[in-house]
């Protein structure tokens, strides 16, 4: 198996479970996706380094941690991504949110780029990319050769479902970047898409379909 880091949290698993279903309705779809891209944004940030300041609580005054050095850019590939921002943000209510509009042409499977907006200091930041499906790899392979060619140097992804063939594309192509997953599936089918899946992420999410 390719090089996800796929999380194990039995409430990740619960949750994931309930988004793959097709009865699931668009609102709790979208209401998943938040929860679960919030449980996720702490185990992508688990690695953030900490420096000691000096505190005044009401009874005396103490040192405590608080996050020190880069701060953060979530960087959602649209439309999908944005599924996973409001939940990312919950936790992370600081971070600059950056986009870059992809889609992935039907017959090719290739992405295509229509749109990128990243904040002006996006290369001082630690950046994290959204895709709740990680099918070929493609787009987001595209999204972090954006970023790196716009100067940045940190990079993690976060997918909700990822496909064995799109995390060994991604990994081959910026063995960097760390791959975060809710979950790993068998395959791709003929179509480019992830089984057992979740379906078009992006249909479900706005109930375009
Ligand atoms: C979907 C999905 C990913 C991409 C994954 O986007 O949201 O961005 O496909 O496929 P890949 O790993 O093979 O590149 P889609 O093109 O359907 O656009 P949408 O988000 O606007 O629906
Ligand atoms: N995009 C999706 O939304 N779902 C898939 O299974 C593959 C690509």
């Amino acid at each position: 198996m390719p090089d996800a880091i796929v999380l194990d949290h039995p409430l990740v698993q619960h949750k994931l479970t309930l988004l793959r279903r097709k009865d699931t309705s668009t609102a709790a779809f979208r209401l998943l996706a938040r929860e679960l891209s919030m449980l996720m944004a702490y185990e992508l940030t688990r690695g953030l380094p900490l420096q000691t300041v000096t505190i005044e609580t009401p009874l005396e005054t103490t040192e405590a941690p608080l996050l020190a050095g880069k701060k953060l850019c979530l960087v959602s590939i649209l439309r999908a991504g944005n599924g996973m921002l409001d939940g990312m943000l919950d936790l992370l209510p600081s971070a600059r949110v950056g986009h870059a509009g992809l889609y992935r042409d039907p017959s090719t499977l290739q992405p295509v780029q229509y749109y990128l907006k990243l904040p002006e200091d996006v290369a001082d930041r630690f950046c994290i990319v959204l895709d709740p499906m990680l099918a070929t790899g493609g787009s987001v392979a595209a999204a972090v050769t954006l970023l790196k060619q716009a100067g940045v140097t940190q990079i993690s992804v976060a997918c909700l479902l990822a496909a064995p063939e799109g995390v060994t594309h991604v990994t081959e192509t910026h063995p960097d970047v760390p791959v975060y997953a809710a979950g790993l599936d068998r395959g791709l089918d003929s179509h480019g898409y992830i089984r057992p899946g979740l379906g078009d992420a992006g249909d479900r999410l706005y109930g375009t379909k």
